[in-house]
């Protein structure tokens, strides 16, 4: 539906009056009748002025659709029907516009219908504000914080089957834009004594409900508990089961939520284990039992519970039963250990449950902060919301009623403050006229309760910190002391005698008159429930559970940062909390929601005209609607309120210079608004009628939307002229870039043109120039050339001239010659004979050789044998002769150069060839030998005095002598030995003494072996059957093995005149004694150098390894 289309108002098909103030007459009998009229039509909500006061219908309404979000979204307070959804667009407006904090005080009793209101404005603004998928999850996570802690912190009571058991205030936090950053919950005060002890036909904390109901089969007997409630005795069994509250489907609702918010899974089980171990604690039950010196003592009658309860929490038994039977006192370093009696055991056992809940919950509401908290650190805009346990007037109430109650009248002070005091003193301070307006001001109940010096709780505290027997009756006895005078405190034990005689006032109870009515409160417990004592000897055996939720709710558990300081009374902290609280609130603005409960039945359709009319009185409505009517629905201050409507009157648009009072004043007469409707005050105007303030803001409202048009219209102006100055700008820089350029690129044209055609005139020039001047050089040279050829003709003509002239001079003298030859012939013919041909010829042919020879002669080469040339042929005919010649000149100059040669050196060359041939080409080890000449004795035997005795022995002259291995037949081993040959035999002998070893005559050598290879190895053949052939042939090794076979095979020759054998093998037979014994060479590294090492293989070989 478009906006514009609807024209509804608060006027529109009233059901009485829609805004309380609008009531004539007004009496609290008119103001009843129209809330009931209005609640009977289902309209729930009335305003006094900007409050809304909600009256609970105890059934479902259908004006919480998406539509209706709809249709308040956006639209003035008083422009629809009233609805808490108004109220919350308000709030959530003004945060967003006018950027101010903003927050919603829901008060009223319990059963009232806070909680739901708050979920309502919480829903409402969810739905309004931005969207988008980071900005939704925060939201979803903001909501479903509701339904865990509703599960763990909410209730049944007598008057409301969801009551809310702890205070709940919460701020949202928003950008700039209005979109949803996060939030922070602040809980206050659980009411943990429900944990352990429920007053008739209520209930405990919905949890364990829902745990028992919806935990499937599974979760149960993970947590060990069964699903009746029976068995347990935490459990109040009167009203177990709730009317229209489905316990397992919140048991899933919670779990969900519990995942949404984010709490991981171990976590939400960790939870549900602590839930479930409180359940079971309850179960501990303890029996008497008396000690030798009279102590009582107590024990647990059934350990089974307690090991359940420790298998859940990770807890040694035997530490937690200790706990339960012992408590340890600890002061001035010293500890006092003593028993606990069945007493004192329930006792512990109870402080443990409450506790262990209490911090469950607490911790729950931290861990849900921190998954809600923002996360960005821009600066907040923020919307608090207050959601705290109503007003309750039990018939037994306790020290949780009096906090509760106390918190009420807290809240029910702020509420007088702002609405009716500080109003009702502003006008004044304003200089408005104004009758005051009475109201009941409730600050004296305040004082009473948390007056610092004798206040209720400061008594509390002194007789909790007090030393010596404390118990509740010696606090009631200090309060009648302290407070007997007290207008609104009544006690019968006062000393006021105004209640002695008052039965309805037991002596154990006082009484206070609050400002919603009179409450009883029995002091039992008092004293306990703010000392809050659980004994050390149970945090310390929690602290040692290895449950890590358990361990971290009880950190003065451990022994580390065990202190000695008493904790903070509950009742101190919960009047700490509350005053930071209401200095917080008072920094916002706030929105009121007064809720009503109609009926003490939780009916639908029931209006108990004394029930609301004791509300309507208490809650000051009627002095609100008082003020309200006297007073003006808005005041602004005049900076403000010019800077907010300055553009609706042309004089003070868009400045105005003078006072702003007379601004305002300017402005109101120019729009032409009734005098009556509004006063001026000294800083503040005051306009009478919300509907002024509408018009006001409608007027604004039109006059923004034309002020953007022209602001749009001079941004477009301004944007396009900017735009077309740009391109102007541009078109003027493109256009002369262009010009530039093409004026650039003609210049370039004209300029090379120009060069070319300079250039050609100036080629054209040059080449005129140069064919000038070849011109005139050719002629120069023409004229050269022509002189030059004229001169050559003269030369050539005398030349030949000269020429013919020589030739005839020539043929003059040969005619002449011929002529003379013919005559000579002629006179001599008579004596020339007939073969003179011949004789020429040859004379002819010995001239030629004759020539030849006496050149050959000159040219011969040089006398050295190895000279290879020889001058080349001279006549072709001359061929055989010249190649003959050059062969008897070759024979002839070796002659000449064997002929220089002495008979020793003959010698030696002939040894040398012989060698050649025995060798060359046939042993690698021959042409070492070549360069080394054959010495032949080397010992120099006769000369060396060492070698006398050999000398003797010799006889003959030595061929050669040196010294040479001896390869031992037998193993192949090396012995030095001397070998010396003369002409007919040769000689081995010892080499260090000269003895001789054997001597063979040459004559019975047979032949000689040796390998291909360069070693050294010869082995010499004797004769079979000789006498020096008895031990077999001889094997010798020598780096002279060339010069000494040479000799051999020479001296035996010269001998015998028989050529040896020289077997050139690499495998030859050698005979020792009998063997005939293969030597065979195989190549292989060496050790000794070029010696050949030899090792006898078996008989029949020796294997000789060489290089
Ligand atoms: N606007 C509403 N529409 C329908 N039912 C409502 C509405 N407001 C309250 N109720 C009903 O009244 C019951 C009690 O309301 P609620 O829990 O909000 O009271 P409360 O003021 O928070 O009380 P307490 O102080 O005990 O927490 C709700 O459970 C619901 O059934
Ligand atoms: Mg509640």
């Amino acid at each position: 539906m478009a906006k514009s289309e609807v024209k509804t108002s608060l006027l529109d098909n009233m059901i009485g009056v829609g805004d309380s103030v609008l009531l004539e007459p007004l009496t609290e009998h008119t103001f009843l009748e129209n809330l009931k009229k209005r609640f009977d039509h289902s309209e729930i909500y009335t305003y006094i002025g900007s409050v809304v006061i909600s009256v609970n219908p105890y059934r479902h309404l259908p004006i919480y659709t998406p539509e209706k979000v709809e249709e308040y979204r956006n639209r003035n307070f008083y422009e629809l029907s009233p609805h808490i959804y108004a109220l919350a667009d308000e709030a959530y407006r003004s945060l967003r516009d006018q950027d101010k904090d903003q927050c919603i005080l829901i008060t009223g009793e319990s059963g009232a219908g806070k909680t739901e209101a708050s979920k309502l404005v919480m829903s409402y603004v969810a739905a309004v504000c931005g969207k988008g998928a980071e900005v939704n999850q925060v939201k979803e996570q903001l909501l479903q914080s509701n339904p865990v802690l509703e599960a763990f912190g909410n209730a049944k009571t007598m008057r409301n089957d969801n009551s809310s058991r702890f205070g709940k205030y919460m701020d949202i936090e928003f950008d700039f834009k209005g979109d949803p950053l996060g939030g922070v919950i602040s809980n206050y005060l659980l009411e943990k004594s429900r944990v352990v002890k429920q007053p008739r036909d209520e209930r405990n904390f919905h949890i364990f409900y829902q745990l028992l109901s919806g935990g499937s089969e599974d979760l149960l007997k993970r947590l060990k508990l069964e699903r009746d409630f029976k068995q347990y005795n935490y459990l109040g069994l009167d009203s177990a089961e709730v009317n229209g509250m489905d316990d397992a489907a919140n048991f899933r609702t919670v779990k969900n939520a519990m995942q949404i918010v984010g709490f991981m899974d171990d976590e939400a089980e960790s939870v549900l284990e602590v839930v479930a171990a409180v359940l079971k604690l309850g179960n501990i039950e303890f029996k008497p039992e008396s000690r030798v010196n009279g102590l009582d003592e107590s024990r647990i009658q059934d350990k089974n519970e307690l090991k359940e309860i420790c298998e859940l929490l990770g807890q040694d038994q035997a530490v937690l039963e200790r706990a339960f039977s012992f408590r340890t006192v600890e002061a001035k370093q010293e500890k006092v250990s003593t028993t606990l009696n069945v007493a004192q055991a329930y006792y512990a056992r109870d402080a443990l449950a409450k506790n262990l809940y209490n911090r469950l919950f607490t911790w729950l509401v931290n861990r849900i902060n921190e998954s809600i908290k923002a996360q960005t650190k821009v600066r907040k805009k923020v919307m608090g919301v207050l959601d705290i346990y109503g007003f309750e007037i039990f018939e037994n109430n306790s020290f949780e009623q009096f906090i509760i109650n106390y918190c009420n009248e807290k809240l029910q002070q702020i509420f007088i403050e702002l609405t009716l005091k500080e109003e009702q003193e502003e006008y004044i301070k304003e200089g408005i006229e104004w009758t005051h307006i009475e109201y009941f001001n409730n600050a004296i109940i305040c004082e009473l309760i948390e007056n610092n010096t004798n206040g209720i709780l400061a008594m509390l505290d002194e007789e909790c910190l007090r030393p010596g027997t404390v118990t509740d009756e010696t606090f009631l006895e200090k309060l009648n002391q302290v407070c007997a005078i007290h207008e609104r405190f009544e006690s019968r034990m006062s000393k006021s005698s105004r209640f002695l005689n008052d039965t309805t006032l037991p002596h154990n109870c006082f009484r206070i008159q609050h400002y919603a009515g009179k409450v009883m409160y029995h002091v039992e417990g008092f004293v306990d429930k703010n000392n809050d004592l659980l004994y050390r000897d149970l945090s310390q055996a929690m602290w040692k559970t290895n449950h890590m939720l358990v361990k971290a709710l009880f950190p003065e558990g451990n022994p580390a940062k065990m202190s000695l300081k008493r904790p903070p009374t509950a009742g101190s902290q919960f009047k700490a909390s509350v005053t930071t609280l209401m200095k917080n609130l008072q920094t916002k603005n706030p929105n009121y929601i007064r809720c009503i409960k109609p009926n003490d039945q939780k009916a639908p359709h029931a209006f108990t005209e004394a029930l609301v009319c004791h509300q309507v009185r208490y809650l000051g409505l009627m002095e609100n609607v008082r003020v309200r009517r006297a007073g003006y629905a808005f005041k602004q201050p005049y900076e403000s309120c010019l800077e907010r409507y300055k553009m609706l009157c042309s004089q003070t648009w868009p400045h105005w210079r003078q006072g702003t009072r007379d601004g305002v004043k300017v402005l109101l007469t120019e729009l032409r608004i009734p005098a009556e409707e509004f006063s001026y005050g000294r800083s503040k105007i005051f306009i009478r009628n919300p509907r002024t303030l509408f018009e006001l803001e409608d007027l604004r409202k039109r006059r923004l939307e034309d002020l953007a048009t022209l602001i749009q219209k001079i941004y477009r102006g301004w944007k396009c002229r900017t735009n077309f100055l740009l391109l102007k700008k541009s078109q003027t820089t493109i256009s002369a870039w262009t010009r530039r350029h093409f004026q650039r690129k003609k210049y370039l044209h004209l300029k090379s043109v120009t060069v070319l055609i300079q250039s050609y005139i100036r080629g054209w020039k040059a080449r005129k120039l140069l064919r000038e001047l070849k011109h005139q050089k050719r002629c120069e040279e023409s004229a050269t050339t022509i002189a030059a050829y004229w001169r050559g003709t003269q030369a050539r003509r005398e030349l030949k001239r000269l020429k013919e002239e020589a030739r005839r001079k020539h043929a003059v003298a040969v005619i002449w010659a011929y002529w003379l030859g013919l005559k000579v012939r002629r006179e001599y013919r008579k004596f020339f004979r007939a073969n003179a041909g011949r004789k020429i010829y040859e004379f002819t042919i010995q001239r030629i050789m004759q020539k030849y020879f006496l050149e050959l002669k000159k040219k011969l080469p040089s006398q050295s044998p190895t000279e290879r040339t020889w001058p080349a042929r001279p006549y072709l005919f001359l061929d055989n002769t010249h190649t003959e010649l050059k062969r008897i000149f070759h024979l002839w100059r070796c002659k000449e150069y064997r002929d220089q040669f002495t008979e020793q050196k003959t010698a030696i060359f002939e040894e040398k060839l012989e060698a050649s041939e025995l060798f060359k080409d046939k042993k690698a080890l021959y042409t070492n030998s070549v360069r080394q000449p054959f010495h032949g004795d080397y010992l120099e035997i006769s000369k060396n005095p060492k070698y006398q005795k050999l000398n003797g022995a010799v006889e003959e002259k030595i061929v050669l002598a040196d010294v040479v291995n001896k390869i031992n037949r037998a193993n192949g081993k090396r012995a030095l030995r001397i070998f010396v040959l003369t002409k007919s035999k040769f000689i081995i002998a010892d080499q260090k003494s000269g003895q001789i070893k054997s001597t063979i005559p040459v004559m019975d050598i047979t032949s000689v072996s040796v390998s291909k290879q360069t070693d050294g190895l010869f082995a010499i053949h004797l004769k079979e059957g000789s006498t020096a052939a008895a031990k077999g042939d001889f094997l010798f090794t020598s780096d002279r093995l060339i010069e000494i076979i040479t000799k051999l095979y020479r001296t035996i020759f010269f001998k015998t005149n028989q050529k040896i054998n020289v077997e050139i093998n690499n495998e030859f037979l050698v005979q020792f004694n009998q063997d005939k014994v293969c030597v065979k060479f195989i190549q292989g590294a060496q050790k000794n150098g070029n010696l050949p090492a030899c090792k006898r293989k078996n008989n029949r070989l020796l294997e000789v390894t060489v290089p």
